[in-house]
């Protein structure tokens, strides 16, 4: 099958979070399964260059229709760690995605509405003919839109879409400019509670909602969470329209590359180590220690990894941090943050727990030291308000960092709590998951793991090893996208 991925992100060379991981980890699998796959993106000036291989001009006069004339892009391409990528770069004097940033623009919609014409002009310029376009999150739910509208008449009729959705809570809240910047020319026709616009505001469009009513096959990132969207608050407001279309609607679980997230073979850490010898995960944690300037004394270390938003339960980290103090324990966070407050009350807090030497709290993208905190830490946390899927959990898995985590969406599919889950026998247990947002239900949770690391040694070490024998791979969910990639195939 021919695959074409539309996307915002691939890791490691555009990575703000876990959709960048899913994109590159998912097209691996689909390739090491004999499938054609390429991936789209935009051409950011802050991407890292050093992870891509062969760069060069593939096309420099792609004329994009915008707003009644044409946006000259030159499209680049290269390999990422051996996957073939295009990166769309407009010649326009908006510079679209020469910001310094990914994303936080005021003019992201019309950014990524951008693309989603850009991306779509490309292939039907060069006459590529996917059997299937992969599109992710609000910044392309126009691809669909604008293939069903404009592109099928322009030999692209039997291209199909599948739309994943990581994230509800950004959905690509639009003005009615982006129409007739795409060449949507009926107003009326988009602006219809059936198609385009806005479930909260009737003068808004809705790219995301763009996405689920015209793709052939909508996902999120784990069932419960597809759960939840439908059913519970989590759709921000896109539950009723899931609803109407929930025949094509589902959960298909991430996976992680186990290329990438390895302890045997990761070489951002000093010791590799596999479940059979576990020496070299107690030499990376005394390793983590001494490059984070932590005391050097045996006690349990905790960690934090991840973005810095009020979705990853901010409360609940903070209490984190001072909680293990508290018990005794070592904390290391790494986040990025992108709100000003976010950052006024990391600054704050590192201020603050400046001279402790059982504290290191880290500003940043930082790719590197992530694989180190992985591999040295005991336990994870992950307390999030929502998630839909989560793959910090999961790789913390795959490194014997036993996972502490609240009880929503993707969480909820992948950890399972050692002391009260009901649905797997003992030995298949592999983690803490607590269920409330208050302070006490995150400290019982906490207590525990604690408790069984300081008390019971061996019992830490057999939940630690029940966790790394989970395969959370890609194959699994491999599988599931090729199914309904033929599905909409043969539809
Ligand atoms: P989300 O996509 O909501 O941010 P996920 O758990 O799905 O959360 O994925 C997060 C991914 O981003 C993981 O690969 C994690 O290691 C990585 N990550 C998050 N924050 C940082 C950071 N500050 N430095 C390095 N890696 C990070
Ligand atoms: C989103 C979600 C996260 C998920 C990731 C990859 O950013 O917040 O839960 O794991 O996408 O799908």
């Amino acid at each position: 099958m021919y695959i074409v991925q539309i996307a915002s992100e691939c890791a490691p060379v555009i990575k703000a979070g876990g959709l960048g991981d899913v994109v590159y980890g998912l097209t691996r699998e689909l390739e090491i399964r004999g499938h054609t796959v390429e991936i789209i993106l935009p051409k950011y000036d802050c991407m890292r260059y050093d992870h891509i291989w062969g760069l060069h001009y593939a096309y420099c006069d792609l004329m994009v229709p915008w707003y009644g004339g044409e946006i000259k892009c030159q499209v680049h391409c290269g390999w990422v760690h051996g996957r073939l990528c295009f990166f769309i770069e407009p010649q326009s004097d908006d510079l679209f995605f020469n910001r310094g940033v990914y994303y936080g623009c005021a003019d992201d919609t019309m950014r990524f509405a951008f693309f989603s014409k850009a991306a779509l002009q490309f292939l039907q310029h060069t006459g590529k003919r996917p059997d299937v376009l992969h599109c992710h999150d609000w910044q392309t739910g126009l691809v669909p839109v604008l293939l069903y509208e404009i592109y099928q008449y322009h030999g692209m009729g039997h291209v199909r879409v599948c739309y994943t959705i990581h994230n509800f809570k950004h959905q690509g809240i639009a003005g009615a400019e982006i129409l007739q910047a795409t060449g949507l020319n009926r107003p009326d026709h988009y602006f219809q509670y059936d198609r385009l616009q806005d479930n909260f505001n009737p003068f808004a469009l809705n790219l995301m909602k763009g996405g689920i009513v015209y793709s052939n096959f909508v996902n999120t990132v784990s069932p419960h969470h597809a759960w939840e969207a439908h059913h519970g608050e989590f759709g921000y407001g896109l539950g009723h329209t899931l609803h109407v279309h929930q025949g094509k609607f589902g959960g298909i679980l991430n996976g992680i590359d186990y290329d990438v997230w390895n302890p045997e073979i990761d070489r951002y850490i000093p010791h590799p180590y596999t479940s059979d010898d576990l020496t070299g995960k107690a030499k990376n944690k005394k390793a983590l220690r001494d490059r984070l300037l932590l005391r050097d004394e045996d006690k349990p270390l905790i960690a934090y990894v991840g973005r810095l938003d009020q979705q990853k339960g901010m409360h609940l980290v903070h209490h984190a941090i001072y909680y293990s103090l508290y018990r005794n324990a070592q904390f290391v966070l790494l986040g990025s943050a992108t709100e000003p407050g976010i950052n006024n009350w990391f600054w704050h807090e590192k201020n603050f727990l400046n001279n402790n030497p059982d504290v290191h709290l880290e500003l940043g993208f930082n790719e590197e030291l992530s694989h180190l905190i992985y591999a040295g830490a005991d336990m994870i946390v992950v307390p999030s308000n929502f998630e839909p899927c989560g793959l910090t959990q999961m790789i913390g898995l795959k490194y014997g960092t036993v996972p502490i985590v609240r009880g929503v969406g993707g969480l909820i599919n992948t950890v399972f709590d050692r002391d009260y889950d009901m649905t797997h026998p003992s030995e298949e247990r592999n983690g803490y998951v607590f269920y409330q947002t208050d302070n006490q239900a995150l400290e019982s949770a906490m207590d525990r793991a604690i408790g069984l690391w300081s008390y019971y040694p061996e019992e830490f070490e057999k939940l630690v090893l029940q966790g790394m024998s989970y395969d959370y791979s890609w194959n699994h969910p491999g599988t599931d996208y090729l199914a309904v990639y033929e599905h909409i195939r043969h539809k």
